[in-house]
């Protein structure tokens, strides 16, 4: 039997680099090598690809001397291999643009194509498309760096006025709560807004809610399935970078212990966002239960999660039913059958009259 070639890309120039490496061990080690061979592709947080023998295990040690840098500009595809399986979070991996890469070059992938990874990774962007097909999500101001320097005041009292304060502050790109706050007093959302303002040229701030963190994991194509709902229990203030990779105060429960009632609204929730976003192959839907009022808001869509066999998206598909093998080779077989569809799409087209040809 011939193998299928999947070319594991990691690393990244985003925040989440190391988690990334962390995500592709294991998948490397998923793949079962009866079945395929494993591609390594790394590429470094100045945006530098490589690939090579032993690639993964020396970019955990940073050490790239060996191996071998890729030219984009030669085709990434001269590498020889059947599909791509980015494994990589936050810009330049999870927000369309690698997506956009392995278009242009023809290149099957694993995972949602440009709209759904761009739109998903857009947290204002995302949430004008849910609400305006009826999804609850948090109420938010949204605006850009550029009027936030030029209209302090009106900014603030907008968001006094209309969420009030306590509230939360975000980039509207970014991911692993990098550079997101809880701002209890004017003084600090003004501080909040200036540190979110380093990381994207977006931001939005939203009503500070008294919240379960509700996660859900999406698979599939058109008839996408949703796993049982799991909850994360949060040590701190928030979720913040420190709960989620530090010092790991955070716990997971799957399945989460809520009401038959509201797992179904969540699973229902999640599931019609994945698909109003045109999301593929995979997506962990995100939300938040208001202690307070019992309203369910969807919060953010993870294109591409934490991958991690003790990662939430592989946890809740393993109560799904699927084990982190079986859930690694369905994702395969869904990027296979994506690019498929996307082949049978006519890009010419001749209406027949003699205008057209002239
Ligand atoms: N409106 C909110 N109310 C309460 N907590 C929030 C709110 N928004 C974010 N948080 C907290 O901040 C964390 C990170 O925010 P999130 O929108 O999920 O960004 P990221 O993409 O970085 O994960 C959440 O998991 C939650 O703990
Ligand atoms: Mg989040």
């Amino acid at each position: 039997m011939t193998k299928l070639k999947v070319a594991v890309i990691f690393g990244g120039r985003s925040g989440e680099h190391e988690v990334s490496l962390v995500s592709a061990t294991s998948v490397i080690k998923a793949l079962n090598p009866d079945k395929y061979a494993v591609v390594e592709i790394g590429i470094t947080h100045e945006g530098e690809w490589f690939a090579g023998e032993n690639c993964l295990e020396k970019f955990k040690k940073k050490d790239f001397g060996s191996l071998r840098p890729i030219m984009l500009s030669t085709k990434p595809h001269s590498l020889d291999f059947d599909i791509a399986f980015p494994v990589l979070h936050g810009p330049f991996g999870e927000d369309g643009t690698i997506q956009g890469l392995f278009e242009m070059f023809q290149i099957p992938y694993v995972g949602c194509g440009v709209l759904a990874s761009s739109t998903a990774m857009d947290k204002l962007q995302c949430k004008a498309i849910l609400q305006s097909a009826g999804v609850t999500v948090v109420p938010y101001v949204g605006f850009n760096r550029k009027a936030w320097q030029k209209e302090k005041e009106t900014i603030l009292d907008d968001i006094e006025n209309n969420l009030g304060i306590p509230c939360f502050v975000k980039p509207a790109n970014m991911g692993s709560s990098v550079g997101v706050s809880k701002a209890k007093t004017r003084e600090e959302l003004m501080e909040a807004i200036d540190f979110a303002a380093r990381f994207d040229s977006r931001i939005l701030v939203e009503k500070a809610v008294n919240a379960r963190e509700l996660e859900c994991a999406i698979l599939g194509n058109a008839d996408p399935v949703a796993s049982p709902v799991g909850e994360v229990i949060v040590g701190g203030e928030f979720y913040d970078y420190k709960d989620k990779y530090v010092d790991g105060k955070a716990r997971t429960q799957v399945p989460a212990n809520i009401d038959g009632e509201t797992m179904k609204k969540v699973q229902e929730m999640s599931l019609k966002s994945y698909k109003l976003l045109d999301c593929s192959g995979l997506s962990r839907v995100d939300s938040f239960l208001d202690r307070d009022t019992g309203e369910i808001y969807l919060n953010e869509i993870n294109t591409l999660p934490g991958f991690t066999s003790i990662s939430m998206y592989p946890k809740m598909m393993k109560a799904y039913g699927l084990n982190y093998e079986q859930l690694i080779d369905e994702l395969i077989e869904l990027g296979i059958e994506r690019f498929a569809d996307r082949k049978a799409n006519q890009i010419v087209f001749d209406p027949g009259v003699e205008w057209y040809k002239k």
